[in-house]
């Protein structure tokens, strides 16, 4: 970078303002996936194995990128992904976020481990978002959280389903965020030392550091440990397709089951009667050495997307992947890190500048296609770009 690009513009430049301005912990936290990470490069290295088509001499005045997701109308066909601890990354991260999404005219996700309760969002942007649950143990304490959200304006669930137990995510052993003992401890204190701006700006002004949702059951996020002894132990493995009726008879809203890589998974989720499903790896921070999200988008959406509404998240950094999902299939995508780097380098108006980036890259790559209309994107609009010459 040089001392000329002072404004961050894609995500690649929000990305690196985020690596310099937080502790190198929190920064792996958000930017790492599971094991050799070889899932999380392939979510985003497939998006360039697609080639878009350019058609000329069609009449593209009238460009509208909008499209109502699970009834909703949005500015664009994407919405912020959940993020835990978004608040740990930018100073109270997910009433930003939300925030940001409303100036922008999309649906926000809030996580279930966010640190801002949903009360919180809910009193900054007096307007309806997601909620996003993990299965408890403790069914009790999964109503009252259902109950908080639907109280908040939340009218759409996102339940999560991809992790009956945390993935192996080997940076945040590496650094000292898990089970580093005496040394990670020591690591961890020079990597806050060299935070200076995230001190003062999260460390100290962002206060409270607890989980907003989980209050009664898990102290300060800053405990990273008791965190995973908490996912460890709270988190319910046993879930299985009978758990949705339960939801269902407790959740009047509509249900998004956010976690599905498989055509028969999705074939199930469109049994049970849900409204939509993500097609997603968890940003690559589960399961190693599966697909890319991107690759199992176009046979979920072919099995299942006259049922239910397909959305897919993983690796998209630009509105160009966001054209390549939809012309895959998808009704929408959703957006993980991106949010979150944009969130930690310039708050609010940085996700809302990135938003913009986002929305101008799409009718730019849908006016030089010849449509007009998000419906119009289709699959004949995408080749591969793998060639040969002989
Ligand atoms: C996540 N993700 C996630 N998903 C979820 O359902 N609940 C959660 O609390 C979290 N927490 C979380 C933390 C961090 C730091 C990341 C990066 C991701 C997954 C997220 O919703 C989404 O599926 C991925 O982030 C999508 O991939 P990209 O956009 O980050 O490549």
């Amino acid at each position: 970078m040089s001392l000329f690009d002072v404004v961050p513009v894609s995500v690649p430049d929000y990305r690196r303002r985020a690596r310099r301005r937080l502790p190198r912990f929190l920064f792996d936290y958000v930017d790492g996936g599971a094991n050799d990470e070889t899932t999380m490069a392939a979510n985003v290295s497939d998006f360039d194995r697609l080639c878009l088509k350019q058609f000329v001499m069609r009449d593209v005045s009238e460009l509208d990128t909008g499209r109502t997701l699970l009834g909703q109308a949005s500015s664009m066909p994407v919405a912020l992904a959940p993020v835990g601890m978004a608040g740990m990354m930018a100073r109270r991260g997910e009433v930003q976020g939300a925030k940001a999404a409303l100036r922008a005219g999309i649906p926000f996700s809030a996580s279930t481990v966010g640190i801002c309760p949903v009360e919180e969002i809910q009193a900054a942007t007096k307007s309806p978002f997601w909620f996003q649950l993990y299965m408890l143990r403790d069914r009790d304490f999964v109503l009252s959280l259902l109950d908080r959200a639907r109280k908040a304006g939340c009218e759409t669930l996102v339940f999560t389903i991809d992790l009956p137990i945390a993935g192996m995510r080997l940076r945040d052993f590496r650094n000292g965020m898990l089970g580093g003992g005496t040394l990670g401890r020591i690591s961890q204190a020079l990597q806050l030392a060299s935070s200076p701006l995230w001190l003062y700006d999260v460390g100290l002004k962002g206060r409270p550091h607890s989980f907003g949702n989980l209050r009664e059951k898990v102290a300060e996020a800053e405990n990273l440990e008791a965190y995973k002894a908490f996912v460890d132990s709270q988190f319910d493995p046993t879930v299985t397709w009978k758990d949705i009726a339960w939801l269902r008879e407790h959740w009047g809203g509509k249900i998004l089951l956010k976690g599905i890589m498989e055509v028969e998974d999705a074939r199930a989720a469109a049994d049970v009667g849900v409204e939509g499903l993500v097609v997603s790896n968890h940003g690559g921070r589960q399961l190693d050495g599966i697909a890319s999200s991107l690759r199992k988008l176009p046979g979920i959406a072919d099995a299942v997307g006259d049922r239910v509404e397909v959305f897919m998240d993983g690796g998209i950094r630009s509105g160009i992947d966001v054209v390549k999902a939809i012309a895959l299939g998808a009704r929408g995508v959703l957006i993980g890190r991106p949010w979150i780097w944009a969130v930690a380098a310039r708050g609010e108006d940085g996700v809302v500048s990135l938003l913009d980036v986002f929305q101008k890259e799409i009718a730019t790559a849908m006016a030089l296609m010849g449509v007009t209309r998000v419906g119009d994107v289709t699959r004949d609009l995408l080749e591969s770009c793998e060639w040969s010459i002989g």
